[in-house]
Order: structure tokens, then sequence, then C-alpha cells
């Protein structure tokens, strides 16, 4: 048996690093693609899902920061600076630290969760609020980047978008051929763009014939793309997807056009659902940005236009224990509270409804 190497190692002779790139490695990737029998059987498909909370950080964010690190350290870079709704934050914190150099990140004052802030705390990033929202934070760092020494490492660096190419690589590989449709959710629309790229590549290199179709997802109340202009005060509960004005935009719309593909919106209560299937049906524990694709799904199927049999790959993003509140509170909206018991088994028998074997 072999320890996985890194997506820079395990891939690199398709990404751009050469003897002089060092590469920083948490372990990144490999993440595991688990079948969803309960909704395969809620839609006829056969749907997959792929689970990037298992990276080292907790989210997806990690495959393009390796690489956008690993670039920054060949280029000599002693800072970097990233804007972020959370992970990316946390990602460029961890594997900057790693690196021996300093992350700087501009998160939205109040608007991130817990877990995430407290992950660039814990591995030493300077972390400013800033009093704004996301898109105010993206226009500082790009501000900074273009004006002090210090890197950006936003996924408007394309070194971000070819390291996140490589969870394509993945699906094909595990699935020996590419799935009919690609779910994700759409933030910066940065993934949306990157799966787009992997998969292209993998027909141009003849891994496989099929170019799947791209659905990427944006909360109702934070929804650019869907309404074709920017949204000057986005809100959703999905932290994580709180963005009004999408850096990969233009990307993502070529990569719709070429795949086929389809932008929708989901509400929050929408979102919460999924949440709820993809945590108590598939035992699955994501943040609530990452739930938007099976909410996505579900609505496309009940919108008959999902294929019977088609195959389904639906990338759920981030971890659960990033943002563990929600899973506390009921579809009503109240709070979950645990019974509590006495230290005696009978008891505890009789509030479990076991009867005596
Ligand atoms: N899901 C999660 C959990 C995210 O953190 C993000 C983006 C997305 C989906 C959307 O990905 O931007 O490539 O379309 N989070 C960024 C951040 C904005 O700062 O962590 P995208």
């Amino acid at each position: 048996s072999r320890q996985w190497r890194g997506v820079l190692r395990e891939y690199a002779d398709r990404l751009n690093v050469t003897d002089a790139t060092p590469i920083i490695t948490l372990g990144e990737g490999g993440t595991p693609l688990i079948p969803a029998p309960a909704l395969s059987a809620r839609t006829g498909a056969k749907v997959w899902i792929k689970f990037e909370g298992m990276n080292p950080t907790g989210s997806f964010k990690d495959r393009g920061m390796t690489m956008a690190i690993s670039k920054a350290m060949e280029d000599g870079a002693k800072a970097v600076i990233c804007a972020s709704t959370g992970n990316t934050s946390a990602s460029a914190a961890a594997y900057a630290t790693h690196a021996g150099i300093t992350a700087a990140v501009l998160v939205p004052e109040g608007k991130i969760a817990m877990g995430k802030l407290s992950q660039a705390v814990a591995h030493n990033a300077q972390l400013l609020q800033v009093q704004g929202n996301f898109d105010d934070c993206l226009d500082i760092a790009r501000d900074l980047a273009a004006n002090y020494p210090v890197h950006l490492v936003n996924s408007v660096n394309p070194d971000r978008i070819e390291g996140q190419k490589t969870a394509a690589f993945e699906v094909v590989e595990v699935l020996g051929d590419a799935p009919d449709f690609h779910f994700v959710p759409v933030g910066n629309a940065g993934n949306y763009t990157a799966y787009h790229r992997g998969y292209s590549e993998e027909v141009a290199r003849g891994a496989t014939t099929k170019l799947p179709r791209m659905f990427g997802f944006q909360a109702s109340g934070s929804a650019p793309i869907v309404l074709g202009h920017r949204v000057e005060n986005p809100d959703t509960i999905a932290s994580a997807i709180r963005i009004g004005n999408p850096a990969s935009w233009d990307l993502a719309i070529k990569a719709r056009a070429d795949s086929d593909g389809y932008f929708g919106a989901i509400t929050d209560a929408k979102i919460l659902e999924a949440h709820r299937i993809l945590s108590a049906e598939v035992g699955i524990f994501v943040e609530p940005a990452s739930a938007i694709g099976v909410a996505g799904l579900l609505e496309r199927s009940e919108a008959g236009l999902i294929p019977a049999g088609a195959t389904i790959v639906i990338t759920v993003t981030g971890h659960g224990l990033k943002d563990p509140q929600w899973a506390l509170r009921t579809a009503d909206g109240s709070d979950v509270t645990p019974t509590i018991v006495p230290v005696d088994t009978a008891e505890v028998a009789s509030v479990l409804g076991l009867g005596k074997a």
C-alpha cells in the first residue's frame, strides 16, 4: 500500500510543475466518490457524491491552493493574500504556514462560519475582517496584489483553477468514464470552470469521449449569473457562496455554452432541505453551500429534465463541521434539543423504545 501524494505529484505530467517547483502539499485530493442510493432512488439516475470535505482543510480549495502556493514559492513570494468567504482563507493559511510564508486574508466582517475563522487564526494568518462583503474584499485584495509585494491566491490566479481541475481526473479514473452531468455549487464560478477544464482535457487525451453537462447552482438571493447582472447586496444562509460579482463569470459562461450546461438558483429553504437529505439519508455531512448541488439535482429531476439511468456526479465542496449549527434546527425552524436521561439502563432502554431481548 502507498500513501496518496497530493495532486501535484499524482498529476505532475498534467500540470505546470517542473523540477524547479517546490511541492507544497498537505496530501490534498484523492477524495472519495461515494454512491448515493437515496438520491438515485429519488431521481432514477445513478448518483455519486464527490466528497471534497475530505481534503486536509475540509474543502476543495486545497487542490488549487497546493498549486497556487507552490507556484508562489517558485516565484520567491514571501507573502500571499486572498479575499474569502472562509474556505479559501482556511486553505491559504494552512498551505502558507506549511511553506513558511505569511498569509494575509480579508473576510467580510461577521459573515464567515466559525470553523473557518478558527482555521485561519489557528494557522497564523493575518486575518482582517473587512466592513464590507466578499466582493469588496476581493477588490481590495486585487488592488494590494497589483501595487504591493504580495501574491494573490484567489481563483483569479490561474494556478488555482489548474489545481482544482484534478477533481475531474479523479472522477473519470473511478467511473472509468465521465458522467453525463456534473453538479456544483457556484460562487466565483472558479470550480465550475475547473471541472469543465478537467473533463475537456480528459476528452482531448482520449480518456473519455463524453463531456459532462456542467450544472451550476447559486443561492436565490445571490445569483448574479442566473440573473445576468451583479447583485449589490448578496444574501443567503450559504455564506460560502454569498457573492454578487463572480470572478470567473466569463469563463463560466463559456464553459456552460461548451458543455450544454445550466445555471440555476435555489432558495435557502431548498438548500437546507437538501442538507438534511444528505445528512440523514446519504450519511454525508456538509456545510450549507455544499448541499446546493443536491437541491439542484432534485429540482431538475422534479422538472423531468434528468433522463432515467443518467450518471450524475455532485461535488459537495466543504465539510459540515465547518458550520455545524444548521443540523441543530428542524425544517420548521425550531431548535433540536437532545433528550436528557438519568444514569439508568432500564430508563435509557425505555426512552429508546427497546423491549427486553
Ligand atoms: N462551496 C464552498 C464550500 C465554497 O467555499 C465555495 C467558494 C464554493 C462552493 C464556490 O466555489 O467560488 O469556485 O464558485 N468559496 C470561496 C472562499 C469564495 O472564499 O472560500 P467557486
